[in-house]
């Protein structure tokens, strides 16, 4: 600064100093001169009487060529009044830039004698700039799972002026989501800062559109506005949604293998692979599993096997849709599998006495045996038929149990076995039967009595007979079965003396064959009856008696036995009175033989012999 100077006073101090006592005391203070002028007045304008602050008179102003110098001057003295004034733009930030004290320092010259003057120009702030944003726009993005509370940094926006004409305040549209906060630094820079009021919702409102204004401390103060928009970027705050809760669907049971049965659907507001859901089986059985095949990335269900409403009714299966941040939601599937007529009713024998006694009274219980099918409803309803012309029937007797019992009389003898057939139908359209046949057997009653082959018998033996040979046979026959048919024969009665019964006649008793038990001689027995029995062995037997009769037959056994005239010993007789000249036709005898069998054996014949010698003769018989 060089000049005069020889003291200073405490800065603090000055500037009253010089407000109020400048024009008193200088230049004894050796201070500068200072004005204080705003920035950007006009050309010409008045800082201060220069001549008057110098203590000088206006003639002096000329005088002593009054005049002001600077390295870039931006002041000149009016000639006349020694006014300094303004003589080019003042921009105090152009020359002061961002300082806090702008001062223009110069010097004020005199001549005569020369001397130099200290002069400060003050150059106070004019708010004549007005903030600026960098950009018109600021792009945020903000993730939507920020919390509320959050604050997000903005770009501060600037204004060259200084202190009170500085950017005092920041300000945004009033909206729900943020508020504006602004901060102070150390430097005394005031930077916006958002705060987020509430968490943003992606899905709700994709963007945010913000309008900053930065206002300055000027009056009146000068603003400027940004917009700010804000994305809310996609948190996966999403879990994928099923279109339902729960998918129900009925199926037949006979939908083929292979075939889709059902899609289950989820939907994610979240973006990319937030979005992209897969589907997978929860909480299933592993029989579901195998069951049905889950397309991950369609949700396609299809049924891997064929069904069977027998065995299993329904599905219940978990899917879970999960995105690709991880979420996941679950959703049940209830697969109610429908009944088809696809089961044959079945009959089951619970009890079956296949033994029936032929004589069983009708009513008698044979079989128990129930029916099953394992279809629903009517597809299950069973109903039992037997056929009509056999002797038994059924009865139901209570769900499903049927009793088969005897209808009428039975006869071993006749029917020895029925194969009864059952036949169980159930009510499905079209019906499905089964039939079940039962073998049942009559089993013996010694209900018939042995029967001859004949009425009676009637046999002729030859007389003479060898002891021992069978002279007759008879049989009987019995439809009975075993014992009750097993016949054994014996006599019972006979018109022969019962203690000499044995030692005529016997009958083998398996054959039936009567044997001679000697040689029988017509001339003693000529014929005689026999009762014969044929007895079954049931319990009680029965029997059946029939008779015999043997004719002894006569054998020409006996010769004829001359009675008259008596013969000799040597078998003659002799006649002498017989007279020599008898005349032809002369009876000699009469002879008189007989013989002891009968029939023709016994008729006699007599004829002469020829004669051996004259006066013999030999009779034939
Ligand atoms: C479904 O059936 C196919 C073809 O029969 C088989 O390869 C596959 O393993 C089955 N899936 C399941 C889960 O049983
Ligand atoms: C019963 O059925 C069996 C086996 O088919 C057969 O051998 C038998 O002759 C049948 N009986 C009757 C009385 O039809
Ligand atoms: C057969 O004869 C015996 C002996 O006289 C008698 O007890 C029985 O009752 C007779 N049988 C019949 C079927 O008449």
């Amino acid at each position: 600064m060089g000049g005069s100077c020889a003291q200073r006073r405490p800065a603090g101090l000055r500037k009253v100093l010089f407000l109020l006592l400048l024009p008193l005391f200088y230049p004894a203070l050796c201070e500068p001169i200072r004005y204080s002028i705003p920035e950007e007045l006009a050309k010409g304008s008045v800082v201060g009487n220069l001549a008057k602050d110098l203590g000088l008179s206006v003639l002096d102003v000329s005088a002593r060529k009054l005049r002001v110098s600077a390295e870039k001057l931006h002041f000149s003295v009016d000639a006349e009044s020694g006014d300094l004034l303004v003589k080019d733009r003042i921009d105090r930030e152009q020359i002061c830039k961002e300082r806090r004290r702008c001062e223009l320092q110069l010097e004020a010259v005199v001549e005569n004698p020369l001397n130099i003057f200290h002069i400060i120009v003050v150059i106070e702030d004019v708010n004549d700039h007005a903030p600026q944003f960098d950009k018109k726009e600021i792009h945020l993005e903000i993730i939507e799972s920020a919390s509320a509370g959050a604050r997000i940094s903005l770009d501060p926006a600037t204004d060259p002026d200084i202190n009170i004409n500085s950017i005092k305040d920041y300000k945004i549209n009033p909206n729900p989501y943020f508020s504006l906060m602004v901060r102070v630094n150390s430097d005394g820079g005031k930077y916006p800062e958002l705060s987020l009021e509430k968490p943003l919702d992606r899905e709700e409102q994709r963007s945010h559109s913000l309008i900053l204004t930065a206002l300055d401390g000027g009056d009146p103060p000068r603003s400027a506005t940004t917009h700010i928009e804000i994305s809310v970027k996609d948190a996966n705050d999403n879990p994928p949604v099923f279109s339902k809760d729960e998918y129900r669907i009925s199926l037949s049971e006979n939908l083929p293998p292979g075939s889709p049965v059902l899609q289950v659907t989820a939907t994610d507001q979240d973006e990319g692979v937030n979005a992209e859901i897969n589907y997978y089986f929860r909480s299933t059985a592993q029989s579901t599993r195998n069951m049905f095949s889950l397309d991950e990335k369609t949700g396609v269900i299809k049924n891997n096997q064929s069904f069977d409403f027998e065995d299993v009714e329904r599905y219940t299966m978990e899917v879970e849709a999960k995105d690709g941040g991880g979420l996941s939601t679950q959703c049940k599937v209830i697969i109610e599998i429908l009944d088809e007529n696809d089961n044959s009713p079945e009959i089951v024998i619970t009890s079956l006495s296949d033994q029936i006694l032929e004589n069983s009274p009708p009513g008698m219980v044979v079989a128990l045996f129930k029916t099953r099918d394992l279809d629903f409803g009517g597809n299950g309803e069973v109903r039992c038929n037997i056929e009509t012309d056999i002797p038994f029937k059924i009865y139901s007797s209570s769900n499903n149990y049927y009793k088969l019992v005897t209808d009428g009389t039975l006869d071993r003898e006749q029917t020895p076995e029925y194969n009864v057939t059952i036949v169980a139908t159930d009510r499905g359209k079209p019906p499905l039967s089964s039939r079940r046949t039962i073998t049942l057997y009559v089993t013996d009653v010694n209900d018939n009595a042995p029967v001859f082959d004949q009425a009676s018998y009637l046999v002729h033996v030859a007389e003479n007979n060898p002891p021992g040979v069978s002279i007759a046979q008879v049989s009987a026959s019995d439809p009975d079965l075993g014992p009750n048919g097993h016949i054994s024969y014996s006599i019972v009665a006979s018109d022969l003396e019962p203690s000499a019964l044995s030692s005529y006649v016997s009958v083998s008793a398996q054959s039936g064959v009567v044997f001679a038990q000697r040689a029988f001689d017509h001339e003693q027995l000529r014929a005689f009856e026999l009762t014969l029995q044929a007895r079954d062995h049931g319990s009680p037997a029965l029997n059946a008696n029939v008779s015999l009769r043997v004719l002894v037959d006569d054998l020409n056994d006996n010769a004829p036995r001359v009675l008259y005239p008596a013969l000799g010993p040597d078998g003659s007789a002799f006649f002498d009175m017989v007279p020599r000249a008898a005349e032809p036709g002369y009876l000699v005898t009469k002879v008189v033989a007989v013989d002891a069998d009968s029939g023709h054996n016994a008729w006699l014949s007599y004829h002469v012999l020829q004669a051996s010698e004259p006066g013999l003769f030999s009779l034939g018989l």
